[in-house]
Order: structure tokens, then sequence, then C-alpha cells
């Protein structure tokens, strides 16, 4: 058969690619470049070294963006209350790109280097089979024959030596990350223990609050239909609305602010729980600035039902990878409908670590009404009314306070 693996340049998956061969497949390489710190042309030079018949690079970032990334924000989509899902977000356009190329090359198999514990195994292959039913998933971490041979990193590094695998002179540390444009994360190794705390140089993305400038920063964000379309900086004049553009200046800003980080023990789809570190500097500066937009212009209503109904939904479909499936679908595409009017600017301060709201305002939305809000004018409504309102919403409370004391 002819195998498409899906290849980081890593040890792991090299290891993989050469004992794909040695068992008799052909392999093809796939490296999805969605913004990792990697030498993409010395990962493809390395697979061809291995032995992959081809290599696919595939530049995926600006659909990572538009696709994955700002639905997410528009959704204010988020795991356990706290993790911003910055792997969860990449796997459905890793597993679709390569989808892709497993039919147009005629492979009968993928392949990837997920461990048999975790989440990706369970977001690419569910992937993989809702968009190629029939297609043939070899996942070498979960065969015995695989990982009985290889136990540790030593062995791993032996068979590397033995087949002419080069192997990175960088060290290894002591825990293992995944990373993207939009987060990195930091799990296994010493972070097993929930209790161990992180070095100070574990954190690769943002500079440590503490050493973050004593002056703030001042940055506008306009969000069209809910999603990020401008971020404006006075002292730098910069003004950008390519997505891709203004996603990467939102991390720039982010990191040299100490904007991002997060420590947590989540629970995994498959029922393990786990420690994980994070950086996801950009998403956290959407998320607080796009919460903080639909306050002024949203309906009420829509509102309450799509936190109650899609928010939390969204995010453990994304998360358990259900993207693909009929209720991440619908509920996307429900995201999208309570977005319509959520257009206007946010006016944030980035100091420290922190995201500062300091204003913002809507140039088309006019559901704030200044007059109507107002303390101090009479106008738009009468106060009497809300006299009534009151009596009302009191009868069944005197009932319950007549037969209760609090
Ligand atoms: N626990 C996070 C998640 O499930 C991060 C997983 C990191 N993945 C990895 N292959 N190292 O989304
Ligand atoms: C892995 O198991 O490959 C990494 C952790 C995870 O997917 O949750």
């Amino acid at each position: 058969g002819r195998v498409l693996l899906a290849y980081s340049g890593g040890l792991d998956t090299s290891c993989i690619l050469k004992w794909l061969i040695q068992d008799g497949y052909e392999v093809m390489a796939y490296i999805a470049n969605l913004g990792q710190d990697e030498d993409f042309e010395a990962a493809r030079a390395k697979a061809l070294k291995v032995g992959a018949t081809k290599v696919f690079v595939e530049d995926l970032r600006e659909e990572f963006v538009r696709e994955l990334i700002f639905p997410a924000v528009q959704a204010n989509a988020i795991y356990e209350n706290i993790y911003l899902l910055g792997t969860s977000l990449a796997r459905p356009i890793i597993a679709r790109k390569q989808i892709e190329i497993a039919k147009n090359e005629n492979c009968t198999h993928v392949a990837h280097g997920c461990t048999g514990k975790g989440n990706d195994q369970v977001r690419f292959e569910l992937a993989y089979l809702t968009l190629a039913p029939d297609i043939k998933v070899i996942a070498p971490w979960r065969l015995p024959e695989f990982y009985k041979r290889f136990p540790g990193r030593q062995d791993l590094l032996k068979f590397a030596e033995e087949n002419g695998i080069p192997v990175s002179q960088s060290p290894s540390k002591p825990w293992s990350t995944d990373d993207n444009l939009y987060h990195i994360s930091y799990e296994a190794g010493i972070l097993e223990d929930p209790n161990v705390t992180p070095l100070r140089d574990m954190w690769r993305l943002t500079v440590d609050p503490e050493d973050a400038p004593d002056t703030p920063e001042f940055i506008n964000l306009t969000f069209q239909n809910g999603i990020p379309s401008r971020v404006q900086n006075e002292a730098d004049n910069t003004d950008i609305s390519a997505p891709l553009d203004l996603f990467v200046y939102l991390n720039n800003a982010a990191c040299r602010n100490g904007i991002g980080r997060l420590d947590i023990v989540e629970n995994r789809f498959i029922g393990i729980k786990s420690r994980g570190c994070y950086e996801t500097p950009a998403g956290t500066i959407m998320r607080v600035a796009h919460i903080d937009i639909e306050g002024l212009v949203m309906d009420r209503e829509v509102r309450a039902y799509r936190d109650e109904h899609v928010s939390l939904q969204y995010g453990k479909v994304l998360y358990n990878g259900m993207y693909f499936s009929p209720e991440g679908q619908l509920l996307k595409n429900i995201v999208s409908l309570t977005q319509t009017h959520v257009n206007g600017t946010v006016r944030l301060k980035l100091y420290k670590g922190n995201v500062i709201v300091i204003g913002r305002w809507s140039d088309t939305e006019k559901l704030y009404d200044m007059e109507e809000s107002s303390m101090d004018v009479q106008g738009g409504f009468e106060p009497i009314d809300s006299e009534g309102f009151i009596r009302i919403q009191s009868i069944r409370l005197k009932k319950f306070g007549k037969e209760n004391k609090f």
C-alpha cells in the first residue's frame, strides 16, 4: 500500500517514516505549515533522505485563521473555562489537506504520530473517517509491534542512528510541545506533576509579564460581524486589515507585553486528566475585545441563547474532534448568525500580562442609546413604567417570601 504520513520533521515521525518503509509501504510525507517554528525546507529534505517518495509542504495558515480561529473568536469558544483550543483548532485543517492529498495520490492509508493516550489521535482520525470513509489509518504508537520496539526515546535514537536518520543537535527538553501560529502547548515530562512550576525559560512566545515594558501599549481592535477586521496603533502607525497580517500583529503585541500564558489541568476526551501549559497571545486579546464589543451591540436574548446553547457546545465539539460533524457544522452556522450586529471597535491597553478594555464604540449599531441609559436625562422611557414592572415581577416572590425565612 501507499501511505501519506503526517510528518513533522522530528524524531518520532522520522522513525515512523522509516519503519513504515521497512514494513513494506511506499511512504509519502505531508508537512502542514500552520505557522509553527519549523524549517520546512529542511524537513522536506529530511523526509526525502529517510525515504519518502514524495513530500508535500502545504501552507495552511490563512485558512487556519479564517476558517477555524476567527469563528472560534466569534463563538467565544473555550474549553473548561480556560483553554483557548489552540491545538484542537489546527487539527481539522491539517486532516482535511492530508485527505485531499491522499486522494489525489491514490494512497490507501494515512498515518500520524499521535500517542494512544491523547486527544489528537481522536481528532485526526474522526476527521479522516468523515472526509474519506474508506481510508485506512496507521497509528504506530498504538501498534504493539511499534511501541514495544520503541519503549523510550533512547530506542528511537538508536533506530535513527542505525538507519541514517539525522537527529537534531539541540538537546531535547523535559516536556513536549505542539505549536502553531495561534498557540504553543507544553505538556508531559516534568510537567506531569501538576504541582511542578514551569521553568522560567520554558515559555517560548511571550515575555515574562514581570519583564514586560513599564509603559502600556494602546491598540484599537475593530470587529465586523464578530470577526477581527482591523487593528490600529497610533504609536507605531499601524493600520492593518488583512486577516493573517492583523493576526500576526496582535500576536506580536501580546507577546511583547506578556499576554496569554496559562497553566491548567484539563480533562481529555478519552477520560484522562492532563496538565498543560499554553501560550495563546493574540487569542487572549481577541477574546477580551470580542466579549466586550458584544456587550455594546448584541441583543440580550441572542447573546444569552448563544452563551447557553452554543459557546460551550462549540468548544466541546472542537476539543473532541467533532468539527466535521452534523453538530459541528450546525453550531458553526449558528455562531455566524449570532454575529450579524457585532460591529464596532474596542480600545485596549496592553500592560504586563493584562488586556484592559478602556473604551468602545460602534458607528453602525444603535442598541446602546445614551439618552435611554443615562441617569441624568429624561427621555425615551417613562420611569413610572418601572414601577409596574417591579410589581408584576414580585407577585410570586411575595408568596415565596411569606413561606420562607432567609
Ligand atoms: N491538551 C491540548 C489539546 O488536547 C494540547 C495537546 C497538544 N498536542 C500534542 N500533540 N502535543 O488540545
Ligand atoms: C498526543 O497524545 O499525541 C499528544 C497529546 C494529545 O493529543 O492530547
